[in-house]
């Protein structure tokens, strides 16, 4: 990423404080941007802007225009990743509905009041359901299987007309499982990675939820932020969706195996009931960000891994207190 797009821009990232935001904060700060935070700390932490420097944070909803307002003022480029997660799909579906769909209805009408130049949709490969034709382009059928994945992309095809109607400048990104630092281990956040990850640092077995033949296309969180800064710099954007991804496709049963021979071999996966909706093949073809916007994630699942337990052991010296918020069967 050149230091040059960034550099003395105003950019405001909601959900910024969150697990994929807070990196993406880092590197904006890093670039030399000034960088404003909109977020209601619902699922993000103030710890996670703690090593960015000096970034603005303005609390709030994203469906309150005021809170807009305030943080939208004087942006050039904004990126949208306030997000309710997957597994509040079956639980508070509504929910899910008001903070995604909405809300992001609320983000680009606020976008054009405040004539913001761009605005980046950080979407989901939830939006594309499971897997028919692998790996999945960006013109794979959008069959989304959760309300989750159908409101990640109303707030697509909301992006996409906004240019149209209005001629605001957007792009959609699509990022699929993304795993690294400050990814949530904890309740009805917990990714799989981390909460396998606290399990065997306990000695207890990771739970597979159905036959674990299921696939995802983990990618690693600094390459998932390359590509979303290789996607806003890129000068036309046009409203377009971009896959960014690693391009490997890994079953959770593998994922299982490889954080028990590096944490303790001895602990082989249990099994329980399948999660209603799981998508159960998720391989994205990333060739259309590499053709258009250079971008390759380099992580590996190993490395990642390896890295991930690395920053784990550090960050968490006593893994018992990360099983305090433990819930296994969340939905
Ligand atoms: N983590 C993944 O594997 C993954 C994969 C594909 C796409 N994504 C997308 O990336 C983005 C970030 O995801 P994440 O994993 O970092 O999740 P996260 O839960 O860590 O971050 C979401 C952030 O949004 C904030 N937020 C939630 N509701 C809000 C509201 N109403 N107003 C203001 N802020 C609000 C939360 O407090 C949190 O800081 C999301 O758009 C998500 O759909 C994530």
């Amino acid at each position: 990423m050149s230091r040059a797009a960034f550099a003395g821009r105003t950019v405001v990232v909601t959900g910024g404080a969150g697990f994929i935001g807070s990196h993406l904060v880092d590197a904006l700060a890093a670039a030399g941007a000034r960088v404003r935070v909109l977020d209601d700390f619902s699922s993000g932490r103030r710890e996670n802007l703690a090593g960015a420097g000096d970034v603005e944070v303005v609390e709030g909803d994203v469906c309150d225009d005021r809170v807009l307002d305030r943080a939208l003022g004087g942006a050039g480029l904004v990126m949208h990743l306030a997000t309710r997660c997957v597994r509040l799909s079956l639980s508070d579906p509504e929910d899910v509905h008001r903070v995604n769909s909405h809300g992001t209805l609320r983000v680009l009408m606020a976008a054009r009041r405040h004539g913001v130049r761009r605005v980046v949709y950080v979407s989901s490969s939830e939006v594309y359901g499971s897997g028919v034709r692998v790996p999945m382009a960006e013109d794979h059928p959008l069959e989304p299987t959760t309300i989750y994945g159908a409101s990640k992309l109303a707030g697509e095809l909301y992006a996409q007309a906004a240019t149209r109607s209005f001629g605001l400048e957007t792009l959609v990104v699509r990022p699929f499982n993304t795993y690294g630092p400050r990814a949530h281990f904890e309740g009805v956040y917990g990714e799989v990675i981390p909460r396998f990850t606290v399990r065997l640092l306990n000695g207890r077995r990771p739970v597979i939820f159905g036959d674990g033949l299921q696939t995802r296309d983990f990618t690693y969180v600094s390459d998932t932020v390359q590509g979303i800064l290789a996607a806003a710099a890129v000068p036309a954007a046009g409203g377009q969706a971009l896959n960014v991804a690693r391009g490997e496709e890994v079953t959770i049963r593998r994922l299982a195996e490889l954080l028990a021979k590096a944490i303790d071999p001895t602990l082989a996966p249990e099994f329980t009931e399948a999660r209603p909706a799981d998508v159960r093949r998720h391989w994205a073809d990333v060739g259309r960000a590499r053709a258009q916007l250079g971008f390759t994630a380099h992580v590996g699942i190993e490395e990642g891994l390896g890295r991930y337990l690395a920053w784990f052991r550090a960050a968490y010296p006593d893994p018992a207190a990360c099983l305090r918020d433990e819930v296994v069967r969340n939905w």
